[in-house]
């Protein structure tokens, strides 16, 4: 299955969604990688992996669609199946979201649905919460909402500030977003009545 990742910076998400595609067995590829923002870091990576990368200049359209509609016939023309949103900072429309319904799936830093939205490391201390962590969902027009694939939690230790505790789940969803890609690919995680239906056979 040929997959497009979107990023807006690091990419060290996609780095991972690169480097379990390697492996032999893994169900999917890279096929593009498309950054908003000049100078993402994911881009470099990715070209470095031998993966086609792009820049779209989202200041250059005037309208998000058309903006949108850019992206989307060049995901079509590498014969994307499935998107994964890793770090992309851009809010997507409607449009472009039923376009992709149930093949665009994002990595969210907290446990969903506590904390959408942006600065979740800062809020889940500040909050008091002892356990943390990321999930993978697909994406449905309301913003980090949407039917829940995969979860991974991390404590709150004493002594964390918001980069200690980000680090913690940064490594949590390098290991998660390729176990949940790797799912969905495989059909095994599957929208029912706006919940995944897990296959009983990933227990
Ligand atoms: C990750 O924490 C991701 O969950 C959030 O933005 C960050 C992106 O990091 N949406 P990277 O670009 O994948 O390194």
């Amino acid at each position: 299955t040929k997959v497009g990742v979107l990023i807006s910076g690091r990419g060290s998400n996609m780095q991972a969604l690169l480097d379990a595609c390697r492996e032999e067995d893994f169900p999917a590829e890279i096929a593009l990688v498309i950054s908003n923002k000049a100078g993402a870091q994911g881009l470099d990576r990715a070209r470095e992996a031998g993966v086609p990368a792009e820049f779209v200049d989202h200041t250059l359209f005037e309208a998000r669609e058309a903006f949108e509609k850019a992206i989307d016939e060049k995901l079509r023309e590498a014969g994307v199946k499935l998107v994964c949103l890793a770090g992309f900072m851009r809010i997507l429309t409607p449009w472009f979201i039923d376009r992709w319904k149930d093949k665009l799936i994002n990595i969210h830093p907290s446990l969903l649905p506590a904390f959408k939205g942006v600065s979740t490391h800062e809020r889940a201390i500040e909050s008091g919460v002892r356990i943390h962590g990321c999930t993978v969902h697909f994406v449905r027009p309301e913003m980090d909402d949407g039917p829940i694939i995969g979860q991974a939690a991390v404590p709150v230790m004493p002594g964390d500030d918001a980069d200690t505790l980000a680090r913690r789940v940064l490594e949590a969803e390098h290991r998660l977003y390729p176990a949940c890609l790797k799912l969905v690919v495989e059909g095994k995680a599957r929208v029912t009545a706006e919940r995944v239906r897990m296959d009983p056979s990933t227990a």
